[in-house]
């Protein structure tokens, strides 16, 4: 929930009260140095003790309600049959309203079960935005990622409240251009991750419906934001101010003839699952998940996984649950702004996204700007964010960089987990670095992985610029 103050200021609400709490650790300056040096300057690689606040991810990183922990109790460890399950599919039957359920351990496991069955070399995929994991999966099956994304997308700063959406236009030209047997299926990310968590509008998805019906081609939807996107609908556009996020989820789902999420975020869980209504495209899939995930009642899921999931299910339509993270990045972002730091706008889904391309504009693409940002931040505030930029795609076949659109520090605030003081410490951190941002310097490679080498990958710094950076936190007693 939302309140407006007597100061004319909007703050978020939490409609929950805290249960059980983790400790962390705010190391000292020196400390921060060597564990970002030993990490190879890639976030990833840092230790849970290690650091104060993690926005690396949202995903798998939510705290789950009293009800979801109390359900895991009661899990039902059965490899076949398992009653756990039965009641993922109940909640998939009454929030999803569809029939089939497909579990799968995470949301790559689905995208690598869609991939082998749908996706031939040569064909490609026709998505509002693609998403890394995702990608890799399509390139690994020979197919291609074809993205359509609205102009506005690749803006960091706008008002459109729905950057997210596909261009329609594009739409039928690209079918036209590549054919539909050529097409294995068009994707669309119910939020689109890497360019700030932004969401299409309702209009949009049934216009995509449409096209992709007239032309007989699959339409799928990627779910893993799907009560962020729903939410966004509900405040954002006409006509769905008194809708409930159920009605909207539902309405989104008849668009499409299949689904998949990754069950880490918004049903703040861990696992994942494809749900479909399409008896025909459920058999295609469903022989391929015990040979690569486990038996088709778990899918490489534990059965205490799949019982916080199914109420996850259930509790995520709670308009109060779907908007928690929302209004939390809605307030994070307006704070950065109001800072003079530059950010995505508007707020998205998922976390607050830092626009690096003008924070560090010195730095050169290639010598990655989002991931210097993150390593410097983590130097300065012992927070974690992660890089969504250039490191974060893989280069082409001929071993080229693909520069990205953006070059983002994606600060996530996993629901219900952060309260408003450390979204504020947070902000005041990144807003020092901000005035000290000439300090920050380029990233070369020590160690680069072939594929998403962006989680496992090892850069150094350029010319030491951290030793500057820490010095320069060393002389401010404010903040060392
Ligand atoms: C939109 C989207 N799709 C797929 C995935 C992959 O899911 P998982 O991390 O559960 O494998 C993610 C994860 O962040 C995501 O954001």
């Amino acid at each position: 929930m939302e309140v407006r103050l007597a100061d004319g200021r909007t703050i978020p609400v939490e409609m929950h009260k805290i249960k059980i709490v983790q400790q962390t650790y705010f190391l000292n300056i020196d400390d921060r140095i060597t564990a970002i040096r030993e990490a190879g300057f890639n976030t990833f690689l840092l230790q849970s003790r290690d650091i104060f606040l993690d926005m690396l991810t949202d995903s798998g990183t939510n705290a789950m309600s009293d009800n979801q922990q109390s359900a895991m109790l009661r899990a039902d460890d059965a490899y076949a049959g398992s009653e756990s399950f039965v009641r993922l599919q109940e909640a998939v039957r009454d929030i999803f309203q569809m029939r089939y359920v497909i579990p799968a351990h995470q949301g790559r496991a689905c995208e690598h079960l869609l991939s082998r069955v749908f996706v031939k070399p040569g064909d490609v995929v026709i998505t509002n935005y693609h998403f890394t994991t995702t990608k890799a999966h399509i390139n690994i099956y020979g197919g291609e990622v074809v993205e359509l994304i609205h102009d506005e997308g690749r803006i960091t700063t706008s008002t459109n409240p729905f950057k997210g959406n596909l261009d329609i236009k594009l739409l039928e030209k690209a079918i036209a251009e590549y054919g539909k047997s050529k097409i294995s299926y068009i994707r669309m990310e119910a939020t689109t991750n890497l360019i700030g968590g932004q969401p299409f509008s309702m209009e949009n998805l049934k216009a995509v419906s449409k096209i992709a019906k007239k032309h007989d081609i699959m339409l799928m939807m990627d779910c893993s934001l799907i009560t962020e996107n729903a939410y966004f609908i509900k405040t954002r556009e006409s006509g769905f101010a008194n809708k409930s996020i159920l009605d909207i989820v539902q309405e989104m789902l008849r668009q499409v003839d299949l689904i998949y999420m990754s069950g880490r975020k918004s049903t703040m869980a861990r696992g994942g699952m494809i749900c479909t209504n399409n008896h025909e495209l459920y058999h295609k899939i469903l022989p391929q998940v015990p040979v690569f995930e486990g038996f088709i009642t778990y899918g490489g899921m534990s059965t205490k996984e799949i019982e916080s999931m199914a109420v996850g299910m259930r509790e995520m339509v709670d308009v109060n649950v779907a908007g928690s993270g929302a209004e939390m990045i809605n307030f994070f972002v307006h704070k950065l702004e109001s800072l003079g730091v530059p950010v995505v706008t508007p707020p998205g889904g998922l976390g607050c996204h830092v626009d690096a391309m003008k924070f560090v504009p010195h730095i050169p693409q290639l010598e990655y700007p989002s991931c210097a940002l993150a390593a410097a931040f983590y130097i300065v505030s012992g927070c974690r964010g992660m890089e969504r930029g250039t490191l974060s795609m893989d280069r082409d076949e001929q071993g080229n960089e693909v520069p990205s659109d953006m070059e983002l520090l994606r600060l996530a605030v996993p629901r219900r987990t952060f309260t408003m003081s450390q979204m504020e410490f947070a902000a005041d951190r990144l807003a020092w670095l901000y005035e000290h941002r000439d300090l920050i310097h380029g990233l070369r490679w020590v160690e680069e992985p072939p594929v998403l080498r962006f989680f496992i990958g090892k850069l150094e710094s350029i010319d030491g610029w951290e030793t500057r950076l820490m010095d320069a936190v060393r002389a401010d007693s404010r903040i060392n």
